[in-house]
């Protein structure tokens, strides 16, 4: 159940049969390398999302709440530019409580696009949105929003914004955000607008807090990663011989989570042993923060117009207004 404070995750729900198989290529590959590694979006089974649901609602976890906040705060402004006749296209579509704020700000009438690779989770979207605004045109589309995919014809016409929050764009590698955001101009056109959540750079101790959690639900999160690998590919990871850190890396500018290998031990993964030594570290995900000048670069690089940015008092979080030509 998403509270709301719930936000949006890198999805890899509904698994098929080939979902199964690239997951279990997917682990292979990466636990051969020398830096041992895992991609982030296999942390969001149900469990995971569930986890990820908590962390959202935690002190320690400043982006969601101060996000919700910038949106209730600048929400009118962000819909003047959207103007008339528009429609809001959510890259992703976890909690859809954000969408919300600004369709609500909008001026009527207004369409709302959630797009997502989980048909599960754009149902509960569209049941959630279609209670929260009654009346609203829901136009769903099931697509991997990391690809190029097409909007319905409809919208051609129609005012289009982009919304991606929660500064899920940070789990990307800055070549990704770049590549991401090109793709997302061919995906809207042009005179089209994208409103995204961006976490910002600040004190470490603030950002080791927020991802160390003293209640262990960030560790439980990461941890739950081993326990879906034992399931889903008859792995045998011993999740107590295992533990969480997140740490900041100045130099990279992101927050970097690992789970640390508490002995030597051998773990079989779908009839194949992996060693690790005692200290080992496996990488489970990056968060990248970005000031608001390193935030543009990218995104002018990638062919957009950075027109506007609000951050909230304490410096904590931005939204950026980018705007296609
Ligand atoms: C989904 N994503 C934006 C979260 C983040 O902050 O990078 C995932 C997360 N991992 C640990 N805590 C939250």
């Amino acid at each position: 159940m998403s509270s709301v404070l719930a936000d949006k995750r890198p999805t890899s729900k509904g698994q098929c049969e080939k979902g199964i198989e690239d997951f279990l290529t997917d682990v292979r590959r990466g636990l051969s390398e020398s830096q041992k590694c895992i991609p982030c979006k296999y942390l969001y089974d149900d469990r995971g999302a569930d986890l990820f649901d908590r962390i959202c609602t935690l002190d320690e976890y400043y982006p969601t709440r101060t996000e919700i906040a910038l949106l209730r705060r600048h929400g009118d402004e962000i819909a003047e530019f959207a103007g008339t006749n528009s429609c809001l296209i959510e890259f992703g579509s976890g909690s859809t409580h954000k969408s919300e704020i600004l369709l609500n700000a909008f001026r009527n009438p207004s369409v709302y696009i959630p797009v997502d690779i989980s048909q599960q989770q754009l149902a509960a979207s569209v049941d959630a949105i279609t209670h929260a605004i009654p009346g609203i045109s829901v136009k769903p589309v099931c697509a991997d929003f990391t690809t190029p995919f097409k909007l319905p014809a409809e919208v051609a016409e129609m005012n289009r914004m982009g919304f991606f929050p929660g500064s899920t764009i940070g789990n990307f590698t800055p070549s990704e955000t770049h590549r991401f955001l090109a793709r997302v101009i061919g995906i809207l056109g042009s005179r089209a607008s994208f409103v995204i959540g961006v976490d910002l750079e600040k004190d470490e101790r603030l950002l080791n807090a927020a991802y160390n959690d003293a209640g262990g639900v960030t560790a439980a999160f990461n941890l739950n990663l081993l326990a879906r690998i034992n399931r889903e590919l008859s792995a045998d990871f011993d999740l107590k011989s295992f533990s969480h850190h997140a740490t900041y890396n100045t130099r990279e500018a992101r927050i970097e989570m690992y789970l640390i290998s508490q002995r030597p031990q051998i773990v079989t993964i779908g009839g194949r042993q992996f060693s690790f030594d005692h200290g080992e570290r496996i990488h489970t995900e990056n968060s990248h923060k970005y000031s608001l000048p390193r935030f543009r670069a990218i995104a002018s690089a990638a062919g957009w117009r950075s027109t506007r940015a609000w951050v909230d008092d304490a410096n904590l979080f931005s939204i950026h207004l980018l705007q296609s030509d």
